[in-house]
């Protein structure tokens, strides 16, 4: 916890140094315009009369004369008021600019690591993305990072808390060192209750930190599965569940306000005895003299609650302390596992003979190989069909191909080149996969087709989507630019599966892979895109996987994963 706090300390000064050091100088201007303009009051009162004739005695006033003989200017109750309208003034530019620079240390802060997270998980490998959980990058990337921004925003307003601590310490070390030295070890007791409260402050943290997620994963569970939750007439039980979380919630955000007010009342109580303390000691032991003894039991009461409320500071940073941790943790787990590609040879064109697994090895976990030795080569610009049960690994062997997992052991090798050794992107840039469940944006369907070639013209376009029996566009209202809505929910399934294969296509890659991409059509549709995929045969390599026997007929090769002796199957 201490580690991890200095960490978070130290990546918020690191964030912006200058920015903090002139939040800090204006703090500290601030506090004087502030002081400077309430000193005023005195010698206004004094000159006034209020306070009776002026007391050319009083300190107050005799300071105040001596800055004015500086300033050469006359002393009356003119100048005196414009200099303290010029005070209060400049004391609310300064507020105002502190805010200014506040607001941008915090935003930048939130935003660098949110890049920096959003980065490194985006770069990370496919297969530690893959076995990552969504709801907890969504939950670090949008919550957390929120909720640390709070805190950097607390511990930043908490300058002038400071500024006033040191102010009101200084000066009572001024006044009496010895009653000073007494206060501080009669606070030493506070402090030791209060390591129990700041625990539980942070365990109380760490409990909303997986509520959170929860939350997120209910929500987004929810909204992924909304069309069954209804047809399966489940509001009821999300309900119960979604009420559940939001109830334990509201517990821990209980827990952590009963330790934030006992932390106020025990503050409170503390300071009494102390200021007592003080009083027993100042008046029969010290015998102070009552000027300095009334300064002494000020200053108390100004000091400790500055430190009560710099305790409290602590507390809620503790308590976001988890948030911290969580955004760090995923930001080091994803730098650990990011794809390497800048020492690796480019590829700068397509493998000339084949595509070869040569003894490859795959599990996702121990008790669960996947491919066991398994040696096969694919070759160059012909149509492979790869055959198996649900579950047998084709996916996971297209992902190896594409080098989105690694395999345990063994190569894949693209011609002569190890594909552990070659640049990826440019791997990947030749290719186009066309998974099962297509992804479209919620967006036109022609921002959708030039997401792969924005330069791409309307003829081009056409062309695509008539080789995938994709002519239904040019029916609708708007065309190619049509909304297609979340995920194209406004579109059938075999709607999206056309503009996916059509935006594949645009891509006019080296080697096209259907993973189940036509499992939503009707036959004629799907006969259509076998005549498309016939015509690019001879043209580019194309992996075909499928569970309808139709675009499987005609492929040069088949690679069927049962008959595959050196796979050890799953079960
Ligand atoms: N991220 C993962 N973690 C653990 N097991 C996985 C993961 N992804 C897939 N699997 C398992 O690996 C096996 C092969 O999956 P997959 O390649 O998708 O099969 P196919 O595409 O042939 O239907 C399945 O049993 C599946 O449950
Ligand atoms: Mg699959």
């Amino acid at each position: 916890m201490k580690k991890t706090l200095q960490d978070y300390l130290y990546s918020l000064v690191k964030s912006n140094k200058v920015k903090l050091l002139s939040s800090v100088v204006i703090t500290l201007f601030s506090g004087l315009t502030r002081g400077g303009s309430f000193i005023l009051l005195l010698p206004l009162l004094n000159l006034a009369g209020i306070t009776g004739n002026p007391d050319q005695n009083s300190r107050a006033f005799k300071l105040t004369k001596i800055i004015w003989d500086m300033l050469g200017i006359s002393f009356t109750i003119y100048t005196c008021l414009i200099i303290y309208v010029l005070l209060v003034l400049i004391h609310a530019c300064l507020g105002y600019m502190k805010n200014i620079i506040d607001v941008t240390v915090v935003q930048e802060y939130k935003q660098n690591l949110r890049n920096e997270l959003f980065s490194a998980v985006i770069n990370a490998e496919w297969g530690f993305i893959k076995s990552a959980k969504n709801t907890h990058i969504f939950n670090n990337i949008i919550n957390e990072i929120n909720n640390i921004g709070y805190s950097v925003n607390l511990v930043i307003s908490s300058f002038s808390t400071f500024t006033l601590f040191f102010f009101y310490l200084s000066t009572s070390l001024y006044v009496s060192i010895k009653m000073t030295v007494i206060a501080s070890l009669c606070i030493v007791p506070l402090l030791l209750v209060q390591r129990k409260l700041n625990n539980n402050a942070y365990k109380s943290g760490l409990a909303m930190y997986t509520r959170h997620e929860s939350l997120f994963n209910a929500v987004l569970e929810f909204i992924n599965s909304f069309k069954m939750a209804k047809s399966y007439t489940f509001q009821d039980r999300y309900e119960t569940e979604f009420r559940k979380i939001t109830q334990q919630t509201v517990k821990d955000e209980y827990i952590f306000a009963k330790i934030s007010a006992g932390t106020s009342i025990l503050y409170e109580v503390g300071s009494a005895i102390i200021v007592s303390i003080i009083l027993i000691l100042a008046i029969k032991v010290v015998h102070m003299p009552v000027v300095d003894l009334l300064l002494m039991i000020y200053i108390a009461s100004k000091l400790l609650p500055t430190i009560s409320s710099l305790i409290r500071v602590l507390q809620y940073t503790l308590n976001t302390l988890p948030s911290y941790e969580g955004v760090i943790n995923l930001l080091h787990d994803s730098q650990k596992n990011q794809e390497k590609n800048d020492d690796k040879l480019p590829v700068n064109e397509f493998p000339k003979k084949f595509i070869k697994f040569s003894e490859i090895s795959f599990r996702y976990d121990e008790e669960k190989p996947i491919l066991n030795n398994f040696s096969y080569e694919i070759e160059v610009n012909k149509t492979t069909s790869i055959l198996g049960a649900s579950g047998r690994g084709k996916t996971t062997l297209v992902e190896l191909l594409l080098g989105l997992l690694k395999p345990h052991s063994g190569k894949i090798l693209l011609d002569n080149k190890d594909l552990n050794d070659v640049n990826l992107t440019d791997w990947r840039n030749m290719s186009a996969y066309i998974p099962q469940e297509c992804f479209l944006f919620n967006a036109t369907i022609r921002e959708n087709l030039l997401w792969v070639k924005p330069e791409a013209n309307e003829a081009e376009l056409q062309e695509v989507l008539k080789l995938v029996a994709g002519e239904f566009v040019f029916r609708l209202p708007n065309g190619l630019d049509t909304n297609v809505g979340d995920q194209g929910i406004r579109l059938s399934g075999g709607e999206r599966q056309r503009i996916a294969l059509a935006r594949a296509l645009l891509r006019n890659p080296k080697i096209l892979i259907l993973d189940e991409a036509t499992n939503a059509l009707d036959i004629s549709n799907e006969l259509i895109i076998k005549k498309a995929i016939d015509n690019l045969k001879g043209k580019m390599t194309i992996l075909i996987i499928a569970h309808n026997q139709y675009l499987h007929e005609g492929a040069d090769e088949t690679v069927d994963l049962e008959a595959v002796p050196s796979i050890l199957y799953p079960e």
